[in-house]
């Protein structure tokens, strides 16, 4: 490397230091199973707005935020256990759907990544069949979100922007 080139990137390196260059906060939101049929199924549950209506809101929110949200909807929960090991974001926004009353081994990931989480669901799940009651995620997220259809998601969003600015 060429003197000049060493001290141009000493310089920038300072720069770098000394401002106030704010980290983009990165956020992964995951949808779980048959999240992809939201709009077609059980709408008296989960209303008619599609998957991708609903996570235009997300992404609209996040621009305003200032967050680079990352959205998946994955059926499997093997898929899910390698979305939420990556460790490209900063905190997670997860809707289990039906694992979050059957999975442990989601559960065992959100304790071992050391992130902040925070679960949501459309619907009330503390007012509907007994089963959904039980969610294996609660006591390993930061809060939980549910019934708010799809503004559940976009409260997790404020929520996580400020977890991440404290
Ligand atoms: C859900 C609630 C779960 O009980 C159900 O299995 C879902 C969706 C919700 O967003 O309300 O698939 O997570």
């Amino acid at each position: 490397m060429v003197r000049g080139d060493l001290s141009l990137r000493l310089q920038s390196l300072s720069w770098k230091r000394n401002s106030n260059v704010k980290k983009v906060m990165k956020v992964l939101v995951i949808h779980g199973p048959n999240l992809n049929l939201l709009g077609k199924r059980e709408t008296d549950i989960y209303g008619t707005r599609s998957l991708d209506e609903i996570n235009s809101t997300i992404l609209s929110l996040a621009a305003d935020l200032g967050i680079d949200a990352n959205i998946v909807q994955l059926n499997s929960e093997g898929e899910i256990l390698d979305a939420i090991q990556k460790s490209n974001y900063d905190a997670l926004i997860i809707n289990p759907a039906a694992y979050t009353h059957t999975s442990i081994a989601i559960r065992d990931a959100i304790a071992a990544i050391n992130k902040p989480a925070i679960e949501v669901h459309l619907s009330n799940i503390h007012s509907r069949e007994e089963f959904r009651k039980k969610s294996f995620i609660a006591e390993v997220a930061i809060g939980q979100i549910s019934g708010f259809g799809p503004d559940s998601y976009l409260l997790a969003l404020r929520a996580a922007k400020n977890l991440l600015s404290q």
